[in-house]
């Protein structure tokens, strides 16, 4: 065993060596030496400090050299203008970074990230980041806060919309795919974004799925999965991290030595800035571990914050607390330089100006429109479909009753992070109907309910609507703001009386298909027996409506997955996939005892991994390269797949692996490979993973990354076998 441990720990420090995203540039560091001997403590400090927007108090402490970056400012000629102030008018000349929150989108919105990751797509999820970058980079905008890489298991918290759901192997997937997208080949190219992992960490784990709520957990599960997404971003060379507001265990993010400098700047080697999220050291205070803002500064400098957004605490009255041998100036000074080094890597010393041209050819182009429709269709998840209602056989269907609040809603299907995006470019449900269908079919439309009210005056037309159409389309969900920051739910029924009406269009005898817009797993055990098909579209983005209809119209084969749990009942929450076995698992009746409810199923009413399709596909042929296998081998796992359906399409496999017998207990099943796959129908295809020591490895009693030997079993679909790790 000790040998094992050993083999890991080497491989473990050479990757640490390595991840460190980039190499530090001697020449930028020597630049950066010049010009830190040249700056008084309130330049350094200045540096340091982020606010939102301008004004003219703000042009003057840019004049003073007192600010080092906006966010919330947009447009070529304004960010320019204020440029000018700060490079031509300060006595140092250095650069502002101008940052935004390009979440899914500049102008050109895509969908949610709990819908994109859905698509498992992380090509085309890294697609649209570098698009989101041209267009936010022509505007002045070089820094995104994003992306957004929190695990969440909780789908009451509001932000479960913003981050790639529960799972931490497929979510570092999609935070690699993001950071590269954002920041292409070279940081120094004007239409890239700095990257901006968030929110440091373990903000997803809030108590009671309340926002900004206290999150409390063993070393080894914050290792295990809260911190892999956020580690993948900084493999992947993201400038920048952001630390969050909730606290780990008794220490806020955002004053938290051991995450912050331990772990970040010193496990990983993190050469990049730490941005404080939105006054989050200031909120220090009232977490209670401050006594006000100094006290606040200087335990978040100690911890590792380099940049104070909003919070005004990094100010020139620091400056005694260093004198005093409180505060060291070394921290003023790495932070500083940590800033100084991505404004050269970004090349703003050398080009502090944006062309104000550029945008024309960039915001909202064909090219970008359509991949937009692209990753809509692929983050549509199909939930049910009985007796095959869907795909919509249009030589039977003469009439559409399209019903409900979101139907004709364009705003809310923008998400919650709506950036630059309008409601005007958004395509609606009742739209994205009309465009594929043309003329040729009646679509019958009556909103029946507002999205969150108890009036029940629309029902009637509604059921009008339902009575004379041979099918019904109902556009239910909830409004972008919902979700989001803030907008945590306890209950998870769809809101006001939207279950009222679908109960009383299924009624009507007329088979219903429940389109979903939402910003979360929903509980829907109640209206999935009253529907004949249910597909979760969350917010998709401006090419919502055509990308509903093509799936509905089955111009697009559904390959989406759920990467988040939908439970039965609020009460079952926390609820995922990757769950322990316990000492007794559930298993049938009431009277034994064991993990069970007396009054609900143990498993959610939708599990990750989740989604059909209009196909079905056959797995076979499951073969492991070698049993045993030494604990620094390589496992190739083959699997074939068939598409028996007659239709092409894409299936999203998924490779699974559980440690029988292991120092600590394991999960029931861990995500370690995920390929999507296109097959014509019929078409079989061989799909091959290629597994190492780092998908054995797990968080061991010493809270270490180790591999031991033992049985590690393997899934695929429906089909299992094991191997050995001698
Ligand atoms: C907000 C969010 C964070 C965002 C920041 C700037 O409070 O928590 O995700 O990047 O402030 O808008």
């Amino acid at each position: 065993m000790k040998s094992f441990t050993r083999i890991v720990f080497v491989a473990g420090f050479l990757s640490t060596l390595l991840m460190g995203q980039w190499t530090i540039d001697p020449q930028i560091e020597a630049k950066i030496d010049e010009l830190l001997a040249k700056m008084t403590f309130a330049e350094k400090v200045g540096q340091m400090t982020q606010l939102s927007g301008i004004n003219e108090r703000y042009e003057e402490m840019i004049r003073k050299g007192e600010i080092g970056s906006l966010l919330n400012v947009v447009g070529a000629k304004e960010t320019n203008r204020i440029q000018k102030i700060a490079v031509t008018e300060s006595r140092l000349g250095i650069p502002l970074i101008f940052g935004l929150d390009v979440i899914h989108g500049y102008r050109t919105i895509f969908p949610i990230p709990l819908a994109s990751s859905a698509s498992w797509d992380t090509a085309l999820i890294r697609k649209t980041s570098v698009i989101a970058a041209k267009e936010a980079g022509s505007e002045g905008i070089r820094w995104s806060f994003a992306p957004m890489v929190d695990i969440a298991r909780d789908p009451r918290w509001g932000r479960i919309a913003e981050g790639a759901g529960e799972d931490p192997f497929l979510g570092s997937a999609i935070s690699r795919a993001q950071v590269l997208g954002f920041q292409g080949k070279n940081l120094s190219d004007p239409l890239t974004l700095m990257a901006c992992a968030k929110h440091y960490v373990a903000y997803g784990a809030a108590e009671g799925g309340r926002d900004y709520n206290t999150a409390d957990m063993s070393e080894r599960t914050l290792r295990e999965i809260y911190l892999p997404p956020f580690e993948a971003a900084v493999r992947a060379g993201a400038g920048s991290v952001m630390s969050a507001f909730n606290e780990i265990s008794g220490i806020p993010a955002s004053a938290n030595k051991f995450t912050l400098r331990d772990i970040l700047k010193g496990e990983w080697n993190f050469n990049g800035l730490v941005v404080s999220d939105w006054n989050s050291i200031a909120e220090v205070i009232q977490h209670g571990i401050a006594a006000d803002k100094l006290d606040a500064a200087v335990k978040s400098l100690i911890a590792g914050v380099d940049m104070d957004m909003q919070g005004s605490c990094y100010i020139p009255a620091l400056e005694p607390l260093v004198t005093n041998g409180t505060l060291s100036i070394d921290l003023i000074n790495d932070a500083a330089r940590r800033i100084l080094r991505l404004k050269f890597m970004l090349g703003l010393f050398e080009h502090p100006y944006v062309d104000e041209e550029l945008h024309k050819e960039i915001i909202l182009n064909s090219e970008h429109i359509q991949t937009a429709l692209e990753l809509a269709r692929e983050s549509i998840v199909l939930l049910k479909n009985e007796k095959n209602i869907l795909p919509l056989d249009r030589k039977k269907i003469k009439r559409i009753a399209l019903i409900g609040p979101l139907a004709d809603d364009q705003q809310s299907l923008l998400g919650c992070w709506q950036c630059m995006g309008r409601k005007e470019d958004v395509v609606s449900i009742h739209d994205g109907l009309k465009n594929r269908l043309g003329g040729d079919v009646v679509i019958d439309y009556a909103k029946g309910c507002e999205i969150n009210s108890d009036n029940k005056g629309g029902f009637k037309k509604a059921l009008q609507a339902a009575r004379q159409a041979d099918v019904v389309i109902m556009a239910v969900g909830e409004h972008a703001y919902m979700s989001g920051e803030g907008h945590s739910r306890s209950n998870l029924d769809l809101p006001g009386v939207q279950p009222e009406l679908v109960t009383a269009v299924a009624e009507s005898g007329k088979p219903v298909i429940l389109v979903l817009i939402n910003g979360r797993p929903l509980t829907l055990a109640d209206v999935e027996p009253q529907v004949a098909a249910i597909v979760e579209s969350w917010q998709l983005g401006i090419q919502h409506g055509n990308a509903v209809a093509d799936v509905l119209l089955g111009n697009y084969n559904p390959s989406g997955k759920l990467t988040a749990s939908f439970p039965y009942t609020v009460g079952q929450i926390p609820v995922y996939y990757n769950h322990k076995n316990t000492g007794r698992p559930p298993a049938g009746g009431v009277e034994s005892l064991n993990s069970k409810y007396i009054d609900c199923p143990p498993a959610p009413l939708y599990p990750f991994g989740f989604g059909l399709s209009y196909n079905t596909y056959k797995y076979s042929n499951l073969k492991l390269s070698s049993n045993p296998l030494p604990i620094d081998g390589e496992l190739l796992v083959s699997v074939q797949v068939q598409n028996t359906g007659k239709r092409d399409g894409v299936e999203v496999v998924q490779l699974y692996l559980r440690d029988l017998v292991a120092s600590v207990t394991r999960p029931v099943k861990e995500l370690k490979g995920f390929q999507r796959i296109a097959l014509k129908a019929g078409e079989t295809k061989t799909v091959e993973f290629k597994l190492t020591h780092e998908h054995f490895s797990f968080i061991g009693m010493d809270n270490k990354r180790i591999v031991e030997p033992g049985e590690i079993q393997v899934t695929v679909k429906d089909l299992q076998d094991s191997f050995w790790i001698k």
